[in-house]
Order: structure tokens, then C-alpha cells, then sequence
């Protein structure tokens, strides 16, 4: 029986054609509102429509009998090599959609010789997904909480525990209003309604793994049942400032870069606050909405931040050539958040090895179509914006 069903998975895997056709197998196999969760974004989605626009906009140039057979897709971020030039952004309430969770995330990054983010909303320990992964990667994503006394203590824990990149996000001094997760009445963790029940009939398999599993519990709190506003506005500080950025930075030993930038200025106080890099972001739509789009603003932090910066791109990323056009435009490296989430809620860590697989394989094809042997040859003389009349 299980046999089979495995099989049956398998099968299904290798049949998937892009990250896209996970995303539809992970709507089937998930709840509404979990799934909802991780496809919507803020207010009218305008952020997040805008960056999947802006990557479909770009034409790659492609060059003509300048063929290569082995394509170099090693990438430098954050003092180390990695071997895709793509990472596991933070999420929280992973396990939410899958309860795997992060374990499943770590695993794949390790295999994939990829950095991993465990976010500060994340659903397994700091300790559990260092051990889970021992030589992976591995990066922490912080929210400045209103005791700093519990931000001092997940930074020494994530440092011990052999997390050497710290992602500070300050794009979330207060939570976006995400109108799929109203209009669901989500909450964290899921309620037992009438509404819920009927799901269960269609997904038993993901209620009886949800229930028989260890209750949510963060890496940092105990689980209690909540919207998620309440939740993360009854933690985290929404004074979040400059101050408060070179407070974190006394506090870190390893790497720092502040994830949420997106203007020249920010670029440039951040660098001054101690920054040692840029996550170029707008949540994937899910704070600000009518935020600048990742990418339009990618070329702008570039010119602020100096050429010698590390700088990271996420916001939008589906395929292998959006990855291939960032680095064009100037970002080092690139995060997938709601990518890999698709994968995870498809088919667990199978399925997030299968999203950074079918990336690996675009960006190989991408640059052999368009003549590039290794990241350092892209640039922008390779992408155009295509203005249609
Ligand atoms: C996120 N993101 C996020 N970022 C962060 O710094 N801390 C967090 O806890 C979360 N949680 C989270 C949950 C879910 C479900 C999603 C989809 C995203 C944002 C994430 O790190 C990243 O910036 C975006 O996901 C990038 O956009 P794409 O790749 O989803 O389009």
C-alpha cells in the first residue's frame, strides 16, 4: 500500500514541468486557508502582481554559435560558495503547510549545496533544523521583538548553533493586511470549524498529519491560538530603527544584511549602520502594497551600494531565467519563498528538491542559450525591458 502510493508520488513528481504545476498539486493537497496564506499577498496584490510582471517584461538576449557544454552556476554571497545562485528565503509557520516544515527546507538546501533561512516565526527549533541539516548552510532571519532580551537570546542560540548569516527584516514594523487570510478567517494554528471539518474530508492526509503531529510551536513562543496581525503585532517592535539596526549588529558576530530594502537612501544608512549586505524585497508583495517592485529597484541599490556590496534579490522569483535576469541586473544572489513553499506543499522535502532541481536545470538551459559560461559573464547588456507599442 504505501508502496504504491509512493510510487504514485513519484511518478507525479517527475511528470511536474515548472514550479507552477507544483503550486497546482499544492493547492489540491492543502487546506484554503493555509495555502491562501502562502499565495496571497497584501491589500490588492498590486506588489505582487507588479513583480511577476516585471520578470515576464524582460527579453533575454540570446546568443548564436557561442555554444558551451558545461555552464559554471557557482555563486559567491556572504563569504561563501554556494552551488546555484539561489537560497531558501524565511517563512514562518511553515509547518502550517506542510509538517515537514523546515526540516524538509534544511534537508533540500544541504543536498543542494544552498544556504537555508530559518525565520523567527519558524516552526521547529533553531536547535532542531541545525541538527536536522549538520552541513548545510545555514542562515537566521530575525524580527526585532519588543524585549530585546529575547532577540539577544535567539541571536546567541542561532551563532552557537552554527547559523554565520543573520537576515534582519525591516519591512515588517507591523503586519500587511492580507485580505485572502480575512476573508478565510485564518488562524494560527488552525481552529476546528465546521468550515474546517469539510476540508479534512477532501485532505485527510494533510489534517491526520497536522494532528498527529508535534503542536505549532515557534522558535521562540509556545503555540496559542491567533490572527496572525495580532500575533505579530503583539511581538515585534514596531519602532524598528537605524538605532536599533547597529544595536543588532553589536549583538552578531557573523554576516548581517537587512532584508527590505528597496531606495538608494535606505541602501546607503544601512550600509552606514553596519551593514555588511542588501536583501533587495517587498515580502513578496505581502507588506506594503504598491511597494517598488524588487526588480525595477535592483539596478538603483546596485548604484548606491558600490559594486563590492553582496547584494540578494527575492520578490517574484518562479524560474530559472528571472534568477538569470537578476544577476544580469546586478543582484548576486537570489531567495525563492513562496517557490519552495509550493514544492513543500506538494510532495514535503521531495518536492523542494524538486524546485531547486527545475531551477538548476532553467538556469543551466538559460545561459547556453544565451552563450554564458559562468554568473560572472551576465550583464546587462543581456537583458532588455520589452516596451510593446
Ligand atoms: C514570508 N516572508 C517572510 N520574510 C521574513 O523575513 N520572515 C518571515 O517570517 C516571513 N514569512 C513568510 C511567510 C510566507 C508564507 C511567505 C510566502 C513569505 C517573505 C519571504 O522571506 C520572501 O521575502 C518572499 O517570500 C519573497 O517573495 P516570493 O519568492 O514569495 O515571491
Amino acid at each position: 500500500q504505501f508502496d504504491v502510493e509512493f510510487n504514485r508520488r513519484r511518478a507525479r513528481l517527475s511528470r511536474v514541468g515548472d514550479i507552477y504545476d507544483l503550486r497546482k498539486i499544492a493547492k489540491r493537497r492543502t487546506p484554503t486557508a493555509a495555502f491562501d496564506y502562502v499565495d496571497g499577498a497584501a491589500q490588492a496584490e498590486l506588489t505582487y502582481d507588479g513583480n511577476r510582471k516585471a520578470f515576464d517584461d524582460i527579453e533575454l538576449t540570446p546568443a548564436i554559435l557561442a555554444g558551451s557544454a558545461d555552464v559554471d552556476l557557482s555563486a559567491e554571497v556572504a563569504g561563501r560558495t554556494f552551488e546555484l545562485p539561489v537560497g531558501i528565503a524565511p517563512t514562518g509557520f511553515t509547518r502550517m503547510m506542510q509538517t515537514e516544515g523546515e526540516v524538509a527546507g534544511v534537508r533540500a538546501a544541504e543536498r543542494f549545496g544552498v544556504p537555508f533561512t530559518l525565520s523567527t516565526m519558524g516552526t521547529r527549533s533553531i536547535e532542531d533544523v541545525a541538527a536536522a541539516a549538520p552541513a548545510a548552510a545555514k542562515w537566521f532571519q530575525l524580527y526585532l521583538f519588543a524585549d530585546r532580551a529575547v532577540s539577544q537570546d535567539l541571536l546567541k542560540r542561532a551563532a552557537a548553533n552554527g547559523f554565520d548569516t543573520l537576515l534582519v527584516t525591516v519591512d515588517t514594523t507591523v503586519a500587511g493586511q492580507r485580505l485572502r487570510d480575512v476573508r478565510n478567517g485564518m488562524t494560527v494554528p488552525p481552529k476546528l470549524t465546521a468550515g474546517t471539518v469539510l476540508d479534512a474530508s477532501y485532505r485527510p492526509e494533510w489534517w491526520f498529519n497536522f494532528l498527529t503531529s508535534d503542536p505549532l510551536s515557534f522558535a521562540t513562543l509556545s503555540g496559542k491560538t491567533s490572527d496572525l496581525p495580532s500575533l505579530i503585532n503583539s511581538m515585534f517592535d514596531p519602532t524598528l530603527s537605524m538605532d536599533d539596526l547597529r544595536w543588532i549588529r553589536e549583538q552578531w558576530p557573523g554576516k548581517l544584511f537587512v532584508k527590505g530594502v528597496l531606495t538608494e537612501d535606505d541602501a546607503r544608512r544601512s550600509l552606514d549602520a553596519g551593514a555588511d549586505g542588501l536583501v533587495v524585497s517587498n515580502h513578496g508583495g505581502r507588506q506594503l502594497d504598491k511597494a517598488p517592485i524588487s526588480l525595477d529597484a535592483l539596478p538603483r541599490v546596485r548604484e548606491a551600494a558600490g559594486d563590492d556590496v553582496d547584494i540578494i534579490l527575492d520578490s517574484g522569483v518562479m524560474r530559472g531565467s528571472d534568477i538569470v535576469t537578476a544577476l544580469a541586473l546586478g543582484a548576486d544572489f537570489t531567495l525563492i519563498g513562496r517557490a519552495y513553499l509550493y514544492g513543500l506543499m506538494a510532495a514535503g522535502e521531495a518536492g523542494v528538491n524538486k524546485v531547486l532541481d527545475l531551477l538548476r536545470q532553467e538556469i543551466i538551459v538559460s545561459m547556453q542559450l544565451m552563450g554564458a559560461q559562468s554568473l560572472r559573464d551576465l550583464n546587462p547588456d543581456m537583458v532588455s525591458r520589452i516596451t510593446r507599442g
